[in-house]
């Protein structure tokens, strides 16, 4: 099973490239992969001229399965209301069969209008519970924001508000991936039974850390989850390949009680 993972176009900017957009999802398109996540920031500034164009590169991806959020930047200027205006809701959850992997995925807008801090909210836990729940092979939470701190991002910041919060909530419901953009440094941390995969800027020269645009492939087969990163156009190195079972001892998926993910009615309810 194959997941290509890519974050930050940011469609508008001044050091937006199209051409290396056009180069990953050529790429990405002769890869076939099962899942398509864009993790954020699709737009510079979330302006109305930028969604219809972010809209129609981001259309030449050929997969059954493309899962957005928006970012940061994507809900600058009221540019929230036209992401779901372009792209439809901006949190998904989905079962799919890939591979003979039964997946379930959830995705959250970790978004706050005008501002650089995400956060997941406590009003979304009970959702994202139920979202996972049940029989699954293999369970992905995707968000914009990192639930951790990148090395080589410079001053540390803008991880979401509720990290902790919600890497102990993402740990009870067992998940396996969680995928995330908005750093512009590809990297992946593998915690408590669960690898936090971040995919770099895809098609800008906004780097820092890592100096080249790049997005993720991301491979589970045979007891594995592989994380290459790929230059449009360039070179692709490896990210790590990690067992895909962790040990009992070390994935430790006990309760905290003060993570709470009530069910029933919530405010995020499809
Ligand atoms: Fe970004
Ligand atoms: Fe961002």
């Amino acid at each position: 099973m194959l997941i290509a993972q890519l974050s930050d176009v940011h469609v508008g900017g001044a050091r937006y490239s199209r051409e290396l957009l056009e180069a990953a999802i050529g790429e990405i398109n002769a890869a076939e992969p099962d899942i398509v996540v864009v993790a954020g920031d699709v737009t510079d500034e979330g302006y109305p001229d930028q969604y219809p164009l972010a809209k129609q590169e981001l259309e030449a991806i050929a997969c059954e399965h493309v899962i957005l959020v928006p970012g940061n930047h994507d809900a600058r200027n009221v540019g929230y209301a036209l992401f779901e205006d372009t792209f439809g809701t901006r949190d998904t959850r989905m079962r799919l069969e890939c591979a003979g992997l039964e997946v379930a995925l959830v995705a959250v807008d970790s978004s706050k209008p005008d501002l650089d801090e995400g956060e997941i909210g406590r009003e979304h836990y009970g959702w994202i519970e139920e979202g996972f729940a049940g029989d699954a092979d293999l369970r992905i939470f995707v968000c914009h924001h990192h639930l951790m701190p990148v090395p080589g991002t410079g001053r540390e910041r803008n991880q979401v508000l509720d990290a902790g919060d919600v890497i102990s909530l993402l740990r009870q419901l067992s998940v396996d991936l969680v995928l995330s953009g908005h750093r512009h440094v590809p990297y992946v941390w593998p915690v408590a039974g669960m690898y936090i995969v971040h995919s770099g800027t895809v098609s800008t020269y906004r780097t820092r850390g890592f100096p080249h645009p790049a997005y993720n492939l991301v491979t589970v087969e045979n007891g594995r989850i592989a994380v290459e990163l790929k230059i449009p156009g360039g070179e692709q190195q490896s990210l790590g390949d990690y067992p895909r079972d962790w040990p009992e001892e070390l994935s430790a998926r006990h309760n905290d009680p003060f993570v709470r993910a009530p069910s029933g009615e919530s405010l995020a309810n499809d």
